[in-house]
């Protein structure tokens, strides 16, 4: 990516993207940090304090007023947006059982509802040559047990964004996902504790499912962002990039 461009980034305040802020901003991206969590701030000072530029913005994405308000705080009406990356998540260990309504509406809320309203807020900021990322997950693709809500978010998000391509083509944007494998980030140490195994032997299941044997770090994914949002991949859209440690080879 170039200097002087600007990319909005849901969930910064922690995990995969928070690691992405901070990677984009090395290399002089200006970053908006959008996410319900005021943490945020501490991220958008972190980068400050390393000679970024950075600025974080109260939002929760599964509320369309947030969502409005945080962008016509941050991005001001002739900005032209580089990208926005769709990021904010949650997940829950359960059953479909013990999934209440008000549980299976939050996922899917945050997950698939939040990556549309971000999109659709940032879209009068984008033209051609901008880039649209969301995170989606291994489980975009496969099935999780005790995993309904959120493999069915996160597979919508897929296939969000494969129809988002074709729309977007013809005005030169494109849009892709990133899909990654366990990653070490609060998320997964609290996916880990929500197991009914002990803590160890969770993790020790989880490693081994993964070829790599290991966790992948924030800024492994976000290396993988970065190229899906930058002209090095100006050719691809409507793809769902694996960064699963071999989770589905
Ligand atoms: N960690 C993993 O192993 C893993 C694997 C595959 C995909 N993912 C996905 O990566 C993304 C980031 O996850 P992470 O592991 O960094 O988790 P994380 O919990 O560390 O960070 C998620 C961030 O999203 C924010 N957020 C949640 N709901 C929000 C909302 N409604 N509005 C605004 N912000 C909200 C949280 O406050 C938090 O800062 C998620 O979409 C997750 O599903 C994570």
């Amino acid at each position: 990516m170039e200097t002087q461009e600007t990319v909005v980034i849901t969930g910064a305040a922690s995990g995969i993207g928070r690691g992405g802020a901070l990677y984009f901003a090395e290399r002089g991206v200006a970053v908006v940090l959008l996410d319900r969590d005021p943490a945020g701030e501490a991220v958008a000072v972190e980068i400050r304090g390393q000679g970024g530029d950075a600025v974080f913005v109260s939002c929760d994405v599964s509320d369309e007023t947030s969502v409005r308000d945080a962008f016509a705080t941050a991005v001001p009406p002739h900005t032209r947006l580089t990208g926005v990356w769709s990021n904010a998540g949650v997940a829950h260990y359960q059953s479909l059982e013990d999934t209440s309504l008000t549980m299976w509406n939050g996922i899917l809320a945050t997950n698939l509802t939040g990556a549309f309203l971000v999109t659709r807020a940032a879209l009068p900021f984008l033209s051609r040559g901008s880039s649209i990322l969301f995170t989606g997950s291994i489980s975009s693709m496969r099935g999780s047990e005790n995993f309904a809500a959120y493999c069915a978010s996160k597979g919508g998000l897929m296939m969000f964004a494969k129809a988002l391509a074709l729309e977007l083509a013809p005005r030169g944007i494109r849009v892709n996902v990133i899909a990654p494998g366990a990653v070490d980030t609060p998320m997964q140490h609290a996916d880990m504790m929500a197991r009914p195994v002990p803590y160890a032997e969770a993790v020790a299941a989880e490693l081994s499912a993964h070829p790599l044997g290991r966790y992948a770090s924030p800024q492994e994914v976000a290396e993988s962002a970065y190229f899906l949002m930058s002209r090095a991949s100006s050719f691809t859209t409507g793809a769902t990039l694996l960064v699963d440690g071999g989770y589905s080879a």
